[in-house]
This record gives structure tokens, C-alpha cells and sequence, in this order.
């Protein structure tokens, strides 16, 4: 138990004969009336000097202005009331002035108590602004993602918008709804790998080996006009090597309405790679065979590693480029009719273009990386040159 329980408790009606009416203590005239509270005040003031904390204050106060058994009640009580005539207004006068003494001191502690409790915690909590820091290292953007966003931004511009499907693929969608029916030869050339199912599942599931599939997924929720790109990763069983990887990036394009021809084609991919590469960068259409476009082309620019010579800066055949000079970004073309027919589209009133890039190829030839497995190998030397 605090020491200030006994001694509050315990210590005025004793000392000063608060138990005791004013007649049983002998007081009869009014000067000795005033005697008897300065007594009073003398033990209050004794007392007030110990008062520290706040659970003493809380005592203190009790003991004093409690209203049961207080200090000022029990003057109250045991003088003021039994107090004869001649005594009455003295003691009452004594106990006004002592009551305002009481409270404003215990008003005033209780305010000191609580601006030193809150100088203590400000002491105890001050932040020392010498101290080091805590380093929260800010992160950012692979390479890939930047690429992305950049290609996403330019078509953006030309009023293309983003859609984008699950990697993990139908055979229908990934090749037959694209014009590539089973043992077809072009199936090869996308080895991919499939998923093990448990044995009568409904249908065979594949790691979608580009991002085409997307084609069908979106003419089959929407009518022309049709424009949209797919970012994505896709698949393939092929092996490594500088310019390969078995899991890569693409952006899809598609565009379908009722007046596209292929001028508008060329049109809108030429001015990408000129905002891409910039305006100096040399480009190439060649003709070439997908089953869901015809005419089909492949799309090529000149070789940044040996300036589009085939030559490398130290004689010899440009490695990246094998030495043709230039290095194949994607494929594309017109749509195939056939796919229409796959959509519910009219062959004879729709036309459009659809083509896909390979992303870290695009990311390759613009920043110069030599190796495609770079990307993939979180070495952090290399992605700190991209901030
Ligand atoms: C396709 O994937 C077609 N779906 C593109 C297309 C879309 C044609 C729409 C017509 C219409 P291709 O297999 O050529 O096409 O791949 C497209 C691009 O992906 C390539 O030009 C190349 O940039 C990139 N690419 C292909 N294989 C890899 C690989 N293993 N690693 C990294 N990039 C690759």
C-alpha cells in the first residue's frame, strides 16, 4: 500500500479534533475559532509538501474534499452545524476561506503533476534526429515491364486499348479457332508444353505458345471495331541461346472494322517503330505464312549490334544478327477469312490486321543487351542499369 493511504487517511481528524465539536474542544470566542483553522491549514499545508504523483494527488484530495468523510465535511459536520450562535459566522467564515485555500492548491498540483508527467514522456519519447535513418531501398521497373508500358503508351496514342488472357491455354484457342488444325505443320514450330491432367480430363491444357490466342477471345466478346493489344508471357519449348528463351514476352495487336486494308496495316507499324527506335532505325517487311493472317509478312529491322552491316566491330560475322543485317521483330498480317468464320464475323464485311511482337527482342535492340537470359537471371548488376 502507498505510504500517502495510511498518512492522508490517518492524519487530520486526530492532530487538529475534527472529531470533536468546537464546545467539546472549548473553543467559545470567535478569535479562537480563527486559531483552530490555522491549525487546520498549518497540517493541510504539511501534508500538500508530499503530494508527487498523480495516485497521491488522487488521495490527497479524497482525504481532504471527499464528500463522506473529507477533511472540509467533517468541519462541516462536527463545527460548523453544533456551532452556537456567536460562534456560527466566524466558523463559517474561517471555513469559506479555507475550502477556496484547499481547492485552489489541489487545482494548481494536480496542473503541475500533469506538465511534469508530460515532460517526462516528451523526454522519454524524444526522436533523436542524429541517429541514422531506417533505409527503405526503393525499387523499380524490370526492363521487360518498362518496355511494355512504353509500347503500351504509343498505341495508347492510336486509339488502341489493353486486353489480356490466360497463359494457361486450350488447344482450341491457342491453334485450331486460329486456323491451325491438329497435325498441321505449322504445330512444330510451337512445341509448347502441356499440362499433366488427371486421365479423362475434359481437355488437354497448354502453356499458350503466343499471345494470338487472344485474337479469337476478344472478336468472340465484341464486334468490330476492334482494337486492342495483349501484353503477355508465352511459351515455347525452345532452347536457349541469345536470342531465345522458353518463356518471353509479346504484345499482341489486332484491329478489325469494316474498311482496314493493308496500308493502314503498315501505316500504324511503321509509325510504332519509328516512336519506338526512333526515326533513323531501317525496317523491312518479308513475306512469310501464318494460318490465321494472309497475306502474312514478317517484320525486321536493321541489326543495332553491327549497324544493319552483318559485320562485326571486330571482323567477322555479326553474331547477333547472324550476319543478315537484320533481326526479325514480328510477325503479322491480315486477318485470315477463315477466322472469321471461327468468331461469327462476316468474312465479306470485316477486314482488319493483327500482328505480335516479341517484347525482350524489341528490349534487346534498344538498349543493346547481348544475351535474351539477361532478362530472366535477377543478376541485380544488370537491372540497376535500367532505374
Ligand atoms: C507468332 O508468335 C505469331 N503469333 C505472331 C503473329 C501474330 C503473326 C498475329 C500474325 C498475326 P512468331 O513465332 O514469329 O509469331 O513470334 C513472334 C515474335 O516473338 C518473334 O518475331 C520474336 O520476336 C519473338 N520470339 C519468338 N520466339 C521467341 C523465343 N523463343 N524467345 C524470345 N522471343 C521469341
Amino acid at each position: 500500500m502507498p505510504y500517502g493511504v495510511i498518512y492522508f487517511a490517518a492524519m487530520p481528524t486526530t492532530d487538529v479534533g475534527l472529531d470533536k465539536t468546537l464546545a467539546a474542544l472549548g473553543v467559545t470566542k470567535p478569535d479562537e475559532v480563527e486559531s483552530r483553522f490555522a491549525k487546520v491549514r498549518v497540517h493541510f499545508q504539511a501534508h500538500f509538501q508530499t503530494v508527487q504523483s498523480e495516485s497521491e494527488w488522487k488521495l490527497f484530495r479524497d482525504s481532504w474534499l471527499g464528500r463522506k468523510s473529507g477533511v472540509l465535511t467533517q468541519i462541516t459536520d462536527n463545527w460548523l452545524k453544533p456551532a452556537t450562535p456567536e460562534l456560527k459566522r466566524a466558523v463559517g467564515a474561517c471555513l469559506n476561506e479555507l475550502r477556496a485555500h484547499v481547492e485552489s492548491q489541489i487545482d494548481a498540483r494536480r496542473a503541475s503533476i500533469e506538465s511534469s508527467a508530460e515532460e517526462a514522456a516528451l523526454a522519454r519519447e524524444r526522436v533523436d534526429l542524429s541517429l541514422p535513418g531506417v533505409i527503405h531501398p526503393i525499387g523499380s521497373h524490370h526492363l521487360i515491364r518498362q518496355v511494355l508500358q512504353e509500347v503500351e503508351d504509343i498505341f495508347f496514342s492510336i486509339g488502341f486499348s489493353i486486353v489480356e488472357g490466360p497463359e494457361i491455354e486450350t488447344p482450341y484457342y491457342n491453334f485450331e479457332a486460329l486456323n491451325i488444325p491438329e497435325f498441321h505443320p505449322v504445330r512444330d514450330d510451337m512445341d509448347t508444353f502441356y499440362i499433366d491432367l488427371p486421365k479423362g480430363a475434359a481437355t488437354p491444357l497448354l502453356l499458350r505458345t503466343h499471345t494470338s490466342p487472344m485474337q479469337i477471345r476478344t472478336m468472340e466478346k465484341r464486334k468490330p471495331p476492334v482494337r486492342v493489344i495483349v501484353p503477355g508471357k508465352v511459351y515455347r519449348r525452345d532452347n536457349p541461346d541469345a536470342t531465345h528463351s522458353f518463356m518471353f514476352h509479346q504484345v499482341e495487336g489486332l484491329a478489325v472494322d469494316t474498311d482496314i486494308t493493308f496500308c493502314d496495316f503498315t501505316g500504324t507499324i511503321e509509325y510504332f517503330v519509328k516512336q519506338f527506335f526512333g526515326a533513323g532505325v531501317k525496317t523491312r517487311f518479308r513475306p512469310s505464312y501464318f494460318p490465321f493472317t494472309e497475306p502474312s509478312v514478317e517484320f525486321d529491322v536493321s541489326c543495332i549490334f553491327c549497324g544493319g552491316s552483318g559485320t562485326a566491330a571486330g571482323g567477322g560475322v555479326c553474331s547477333k544478327c547472324k550476319g543478315a543485317g537484320w533481326i526479325e521483330l514480328f510477325g503479322a498480317g491480315m486477318v485470315d477469312p477463315a477466322v472469321y468464320g471461327f468468331v461469327n464475323y462476316d468474312a465479306k464485311k470485316v477486314s482488319g490486321f493483327a500482328f505480335g511482337m516479341g517484347i525482350d527482342r524489341l528490349a534487346i535492340l534498344k538498349y543493346g543487351i547481348d544475351d535474351i537470359q539477361a532478362f530472366f537471371q535477377n543478376d541485380m548488376r544488370f537491372l540497376r542499369q535500367f532505374p
